[in-house]
């Protein structure tokens, strides 16, 4: 393909042309007008009122944006709306009482449908039950549940009266829930007993009530779930509360739902950033809500009719923005599946789009390579007629995986978005629209209409098509992150750059290219932060973790490429005194599950006599990563002990 530019396209979108969306899609796509861009563009930012029109708004907003005080912006302020009554009751009033809210997967042969009439009578109840519990306005609710239809029951509940949640992901450990209770000053938890992987019964609680222990503040209330029954011989303690009692003591019941401003807290999301401190990106009611439903309807083209599944966990954002709020505001049947995709065999994923006739599939590239790895027969067991649209997230997808799920999975009839956003994002920011613009596996494709991403270099300037760079936003949009909970300035530190007009620009963290077409690759975060396997770590906070452990002396993490896949590597330096056993390694391991959670557990432990240091003492981290990745390391003369450097090679190559 050529573009004008004299750069070679083909070889950056993985030498594939660019493949038109299939007319039958495109006629029944919800945004099909090729002008949507220019007239998004020709319009900002008053253009983001088509997505604000997605919404049933109490009070109608007065101003789009504000941006008087740059970089805290806000959308659609003096509107007054709530969002559980966006996800829940105006499909119930609006004819859809019967149509499905929740389809729910748990173990094998075990299900659950929640109508939006069920949704609305459960998330009245247990907002009646929260509010009896103490739960005002503005207190940050603590969720740390499995996949469960509890969880989305619960985040609406806290909607309905105010109250924002905070969803800490299951997988987490004590300690890591404990500090995200503290940072929040939570007061409140709901949690659940345990939940079911690969047809076990896993503890949930008792992590919970250790991290209850360490919490330093008084936690008044414990709501738990019994998702287990009698399996681990659960016994709840006469301060915690039993969700189903709670539900029964307010059966029936109804709460009003509280009119918020736009701007008021929705909720916070923990997420990993380039310090050992997770960072509470907060997200708003009116924008958020505003930027998930549009997206919803433009990239994944739900209808009400719809049997959407976003296969990632409602512990992050993914799951908030396309598990919960986006599907449900706009009506449609959210799919939630508790278990592994290879449980009890490889072919559940499609077992499942086939039984429950998924509409729409929505995955992680990680996920992808595996169903890859397995082999196209588990798909070709089942009728996946019912897809029309796929999409992914979380990471590059390589154009051989791309072109395995469009083939395998789709049929080679489904159009595949591949959509760039974050949990600062709140919703996504670039990709191609599916009944609008061709695809080219491997880019994300073009921002999305009113939004105006730009890949730079040092010096902030734009760089030449094929030209790897800095990618950022140059305008606010309505799902950003408001701040940082509690940290204003680490957010305007963190996550903004000034530009020579005196303005602000967004710095997503993330190196990218951009073709003549104006398409997106995304190469990956260029901070210290990793995505492996779809979940978002900071490199800190797993050598935070590491240097705990008992002789250790120093420890530096980084993210290599394992394949397409990403492994975490962790370099470590022993006290003196201490020997680089196969003992240490694995109580390094260990301890960093318990610390943060299973999956941070570093793939490969590497012993180093020293780490490779610059002569004011910082760690080279650049060129750790070069040598996990096999790479050639470059200029090695500003480090002030070079001489480690072939040590850690051999290091890696021998273990
Ligand atoms: C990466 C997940 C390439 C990126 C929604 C980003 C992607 C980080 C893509 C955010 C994509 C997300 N192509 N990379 N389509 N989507 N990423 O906060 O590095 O868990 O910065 O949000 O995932 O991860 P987070």
């Amino acid at each position: 393909m050529s573009d004008g530019t004299g750069v070679d396209t083909e070889r950056e979108t993985g030498g594939t042309e660019a493949i038109d969306p299939p007319a039958s899609f495109v006629e029944q796509a919800n945004v099909s007008d090729p002008a949507v861009r220019e007239a998004f563009a020709e319009n900002w930012p008053d253009c983001w009122e088509r997505a604000a029109d997605l919404l049933d708004w109490e009070t109608p907003y007065d101003t789009v944006l504000d941006d008087s005080n740059e970089p805290f912006y806000e959308w659609f302020t003096g509107g007054r709306l709530n969002a559980a009554y966006n996800c829940v009751d105006r499909h119930v009033e609006g004819g859809g009482k019967n149509r499905a809210a929740i389809r729910w997967v748990g173990k094998r042969d075990e299900t659950r449908t929640y109508t939006y009439q069920d949704l609305h009578r459960e998330v009245n109840e247990f907002a009646a039950a929260l509010r009896d519990l103490g739960v005002g306005e503005d207190d940050v609710v603590t969720l740390y549940m499995p996949m469960i239809p509890e969880l989305p029951v619960a985040m609406l509940a806290c909607a309905r009266i105010g109250a924002p949640h905070s969803v800490v992901f299951a997988g987490f450990a004590a300690d890591a829930l404990a500090t995200r209770m503290e940072r929040a000053d939570s007061e409140y938890l709901v949690t659940c007993d345990g939940y079911y992987r690969r047809g076990t019964a896993f503890n949930l609680k008792s992590k919970a009530d250790n991290a209850l222990l360490d919490v330093n503040h008084d936690v008044r209330e414990t709501v738990v779930v019994d998702r287990l029954g009698d399996e681990l011989g659960h016994h709840l303690p006469s301060h915690q509360r039993d969700y189903s009692d709670l539900l029964d003591a307010h059966a029936g019941e109804r709460v009003d739902p509280v009119p918020r401003d736009a701007e008021d807290m929705l909720f916070l999301m923990y997420t990993s950033g380039t310090t050992g401190e997770p960072k509470g990106v907060k997200h708003t009611i009116g924008g958020y809500l505003a930027q998930a439903a549009w997206t919803s309807h433009a990239v994944l083209d739900l209808e009400p009719e719809d049997t959407h599944w976003c296969s990632a966990d409602i512990g992050w954002i993914t799951g908030h923005s396309y598990v919960v709020y986006g599907p449900l505001a706009l009506g449609a049947t959210t799919t939630m599946y508790e278990g592994t995709p290879d449980y009890p065999d490889r072919d559940r994923v499609w077992e499942i789009v086939d039984t429950n006739a998924v509409d729409v599939f929505y995955t992680a590239p990680t996920a992808i390579r595996a169903f890859m790895k397995w082999g196209k027969e588990y798909p070709e067991r089942h009728d996946l007629s019912s897809l029309r649209l796929l999409g992914t997230v979380g990471e590059p997808i390589n154009p051989r995986a791309w072109k395995w799920y469009h083939e395998h999975v789709g049929g080679g009839e489904c159009p595949i978005v591949d959509t760039w956003w974050q949990t600062e994002t709140g919703g996504m920011m670039i990709s191609t629209l599916p009944g609008v613009d061709p695809m080219k596996p491997g880019s994300a494709g073009p921002p999305l209409p009113g939004v105006d991403v730009d890949v730079v270099d040092a010096a902030g300037d734009s760089v030449d098509a094929g030209e790897a760079g800095y990618l950022t936003v140059e305008k606010p949009w309505p799902g950003m992150l408001r701040t940082l909970y509690r940290n204003d300035e680490r957010f305007v530190e963190e996550c903004w750059q000034r530009t020579d007009d005196g303005g602000y620009r967004y710095a997503a963290g993330d190196g990218a290219t951009v073709d003549g077409d104006g398409y997106v690759t995304v190469l990956g975060r260029i901070d210290d932060v990793v995505n492996v396997s779809g979940r978002r770590l900071g490199t800190m906070e797993i050598e935070s973790a590491i240097v705990e452990v008992d002789g250790v002396a120093e420890a530096a993490v980084v993210g290599a490429d394992d394949g397409p896949d990403t492994a975490v590597f962790a370099y470590v330096s022993t006290e003196s005194g201490h020997d680089a056993t196969a003992a240490l390694r694995e109580r390094i391991g260990d301890h960093v599950a318990a610390a943060i959670g299973p999956f941070a557990r570093p793939d490969r432990v590497v012993f180093a006599p020293d780490l490779p240091k610059t002569r004011s003492g910082k760690i080279m981290r650049r060129l750790l990563t070069a040598i996990a990745d096999g790479d050639d390391l470059g200029d090695t003369s500003a480090l002030r002990n070079p001489e480690v450097v072939g040590e850690i090679e051999a290091a890696v190559r021998n273990e």
